[in-house]
């Protein structure tokens, strides 16, 4: 078998010096670096076991998730996805968010008192549930980072990325810049032994992902994008794997991990948000959106027409390989 590197050179040290750098050609080598068939997903999904015989998995409890993950057992969890309440005075009806405010359930649940505390007390609950190879995506605005960032590293989870979500639309402003992005900390555990799936060639730390608006039906006054939980599961959990969200909101985390083969558990403050979180898991099929992630790759077809020149050294080498 050829062992391919990372830039599609076989490692051969002879063959290595021989060959020059051409661009873009590593992409036709790329595989992810795991890869599951679905029955394969399917059963490391069958296969988890609870946390606990109190806590089933793909459960959203109702109650404060400082409270609630006390009671998780250590080490019980594969992969964290906060999205915090703001901590600006926000209810999600004001008029500049263009929205139905009738179609906004009632009591968000701010964050009474110092945000910078709140923010200190759920990431210091964050590294004992995480497993020794778990990772946390906080999403989180500009305006509240400092604290974010700060108490994430006092609670000794290390920064891998810093990511951009850039959405195409923001509140009109007169006279400053309009915010179209949100802040995604990629943190681990353990810096020197984290699950990550490369399962891009380049996959780039700006991710240009609509914000999703569903006129007409019932919602909670914020919600991500699912393209962007999936995302975050995607390249951090393996099917089967345990997904936590602290902030449930509408359930995005649920529906994403639930549809991918991962199970869920979630905490909401906001009683009232269990119908919308019921009826957006209910929405989606167990591991309906999920593809081996190869079949997703551009096919060399594809690729030929992107990167002509490359595809030429491509096939040359290819032919060399089979001599
Ligand atoms: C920004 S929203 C999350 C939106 C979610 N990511 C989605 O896509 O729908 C934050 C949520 O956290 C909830 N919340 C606030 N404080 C909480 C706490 N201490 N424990 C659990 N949930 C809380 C709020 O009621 C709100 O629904």
């Amino acid at each position: 078998m050829t062992v391919h590197s990372e830039e599609g050179e076989e490692k051969s040290p002879a063959r290595r010096r021989s060959r020059r750098y051409i661009p873009n050609l590593a992409e036709f080598y790329f595989t992810p670096a795991y890869d599951w068939k679905i029955d394969e997903a399917k059963s490391l999904y069958d296969a988890r076991e609870a946390v606990s015989q109190d806590i089933a998995l793909n459960t959203v409890l109702y109650e404060d998730c400082i409270e609630g993950m006390r009671k998780l057992p250590e080490g019980s969890i594969d992969l964290v996805i906060a999205d915090p309440p703001f901590g600006i005075d926000f209810d999600g009806k004001s008029s500049v968010y263009n929205r139905d405010e009738r179609l906004v359930v009632e009591d968000y649940e701010e964050v009474n008192g110092s945000y910078a505390e709140f923010t200190n007390r759920w990431i210091s609950e964050l590294p004992r549930v995480l497993k020794e190879e778990g990772s946390v995506y906080i999403f989180s605005g500009w305006t509240n980072l400092e604290p974010v960032l700060s108490n994430a590293r006092e609670a000794g989870l290390s920064t891998l990325n810093h990511i951009v979500w850039h959405y195409p639309f923001g509140v009109f402003t007169k006279r400053r810049f309009v915010t179209s992005h949100y802040h995604v900390l990629l943190l681990v555990k353990n810096p020197k032994s984290y699950f990550f799936n490369k399962i891009e060639h380049y996959p780039e730390d700006v991710w240009p992902v609509k914000r999703t608006y569903r006129a007409g039906e019932v919602k909670n006054s914020t919600k991500l994008p699912l393209e962007v939980v999936k995302r975050c599961i995607e390249f951090s959990s393996k099917p089967g794997d345990l997904v936590l969200d602290p902030f449930m909101g509408n359930g995005t985390t649920a529906v994403a991990a639930k549809s991918s083969w991962r199970h869920f558990l979630g905490y909401e403050i906001n009683e009232r948000l269990k119908p919308v979180i019921d009826s957006e898991v209910s929405s989606v099929k167990l591991g309906e959106c999920y593809t081996p992630y190869a079949t997703r790759l551009p096919t060399i077809d594809e690729l030929a027409e992107a990167y002509p020149n490359a595809y030429r050294e491509y096939i040359r080498r290819e032919k060399e390989e089979k001599r």
